[in-house]
């Protein structure tokens, strides 16, 4: 008679599986060294000791259930802190934090938001992918938007002002939290440009209702793709966190029942991978130290251009809070800022122009062809269809005269953290050259 019993029952268990080797192991750590440029001679050291390790254990690349600390909740503790804020979510673009930003306060079909002019196309484009409609305002001296127009632009209807920090300058936050207080309407801060800078001591992206950053590629912190949400508001942030991860509902608890109505909904997946995590909390570290080299390079360019006759500096909200990310200026006219740049970019000066007629641009509102004619993604017609025709707000290109006019006879130039003062004097005297013998007319 055969023993055999069910290892419920006190018998051997039949099935024995593993160890199997780890998902992740030297090949995916090669291809990332390989990514680093270094001396051939540095580069086959580290292949070499890689190679010589038989049990090396790759990362698990998710943030959640991940045995090891997690790289995104570690970005998240340190970008909250930087910001100063109470929460903070990690995301996988700005695109994504500012849907995300809308769905938590609730914003959907039939609402308003109110955009300036002269922004990334995704400010408006995310506020139609939250199925609302963008009301698009002029921008003042300092480039960014109005707060007398934003008030002006007012209906019924709006849901969220969404000043953007263009080009690393803060915007008129004051006028703007009052506008914001009196009437109700929450600001979402879009700091895609400006991480790291202030209003009056406070950290941009810990102003309004909700901040969101963008860490892609070309912002001043970085992590290839990569976003934050930031808020003081345990309710906006649950719910950022659902619409983020709709699978996940951590609220903390994963699979709770609804603590309160609003809690659980269908939303999407913008998930920060650990990779990216890993890479912006490198970023968020060095953050101070970037933002310090921005201002020194921006101060001395500035101080070496001085006040020339014809130049106007863009207006400052906050010369102390501004990023020093960029550099920019007004010249007497278009024509002139055109000559004007194209005489600097021979001199070597990295500067550009804004805003050309003849050049299609996804920063200037004139370009936003999908918003200006109003284009829907599908057969329902939204986000347009949700709005009467009667009320739905005007498109035009010239709609927004003041930010055309200021786009073009703008001048500006990225300035680089890592700029020694040789180059920034070099830059100065490249710009006060131009400006010195590109005569008036
Ligand atoms: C002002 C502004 N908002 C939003 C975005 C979108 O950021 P992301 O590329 O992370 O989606 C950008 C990116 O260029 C931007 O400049």
């Amino acid at each position: 008679m055969s023993d055999e019993r069910l290892a419920i029952e006190g018998g051997k268990p039949a099935t024995r599986i593993g160890p199997v080797p780890t998902k992740m192991g030297a090949e995916e750590l090669l291809e990332l060294v390989g990514m680093w440029k270094m001396s051939p001679k540095a580069e086959a050291e580290i292949r070499r000791i890689v190679g010589a390790e038989p049990s090396i254990e790759g990362p698990h690349l998710f943030r959640y259930y991940n045995p090891r600390p997690s790289r995104v909740m570690e970005a998240e503790e340190l970008m909250r802190k930087a910001i100063g804020t109470k929460h903070c979510l990690a995301v996988n673009s700005c695109t994504s934090a500012l849907v995300a930003a809308y769905r938590a306060l609730g914003i959907g079909a039939g609402d308003e938001v109110i955009v300036p002019a002269y922004t990334f196309f995704a400010s408006a484009a995310t506020v139609c992918a939250a199925n609302a409609v963008p009301v698009i305002v002029d921008v003042d001296d300092s480039l960014n938007l109005d707060p007398a127009k934003a008030e002006a632009a007012i209906t019924r209807r709006t849901k969220a002002i969404a000043p953007v920090h263009m080009r690393g300058a803060p915007a008129e936050m004051d006028a703007l939290l009052d506008l914001s207080k009196r009437k109700g309407i929450p600001l979402v801060e879009d700091v895609a440009q400006a991480c790291g800078g202030s209003f009056r001591g406070r950290k941009l992206g810990s102003i309004g209702a909700v901040g969101c950053f963008s860490f892609d590629f070309y912002k001043i912190a970085a992590s290839g793709e990569g976003g934050f949400v930031t808020t003081d508001d345990e309710w906006l942030h649950t719910r950022a966190q659902s619409w983020h991860d709709t699978a996940a509902c951590w609220r903390p608890e994963r699979f709770a029942r609804e603590r309160r109505e609003g809690e659980l909904f269908c939303g999407e997946n913008y998930r920060m991978s650990e990779l990216e995590g890993a890479v912006a909390v490198a970023q968020i570290r060095k953050l101070d130290r970037m933002i310090a080299g921005h201002r020194r390079a921006n101060a001395r360019i500035r101080a070496g251009v001085g006040s020339p006759a014809g130049l106007t500096w863009r207006l400052q909200t906050d010369p102390a809070g501004d990023t020093g990310s960029n550099l920019v200026f007004y010249l007497a006219n278009a024509d002139r800022a055109r000559r004007a740049i194209e005489a600097m970019k021979a001199e070597g000066v990295p500067a550009g122009g804004i805003y050309d007629a003849k050049v299609r641009d996804w920063h200037v509102y004139t370009y936003w062809d999908h918003v200006m004619e109003k284009k829907p993604v599908a057969a329902d017609g939204l986000p347009w269809s949700a709005i009467p025709a009667a009320e739905q707000p005007r498109y035009a290109k010239d709609m927004c005269p003041r930010t055309l006019e200021l786009l073009s006879r703008a001048v500006i130039m990225d300035v680089d953290w890592r700029w020694t003062d040789g180059d920034c004097d070099s830059i100065a005297a490249g710009i006060a050259k131009v400006l010195r013998l590109l005569g008036s007319s």
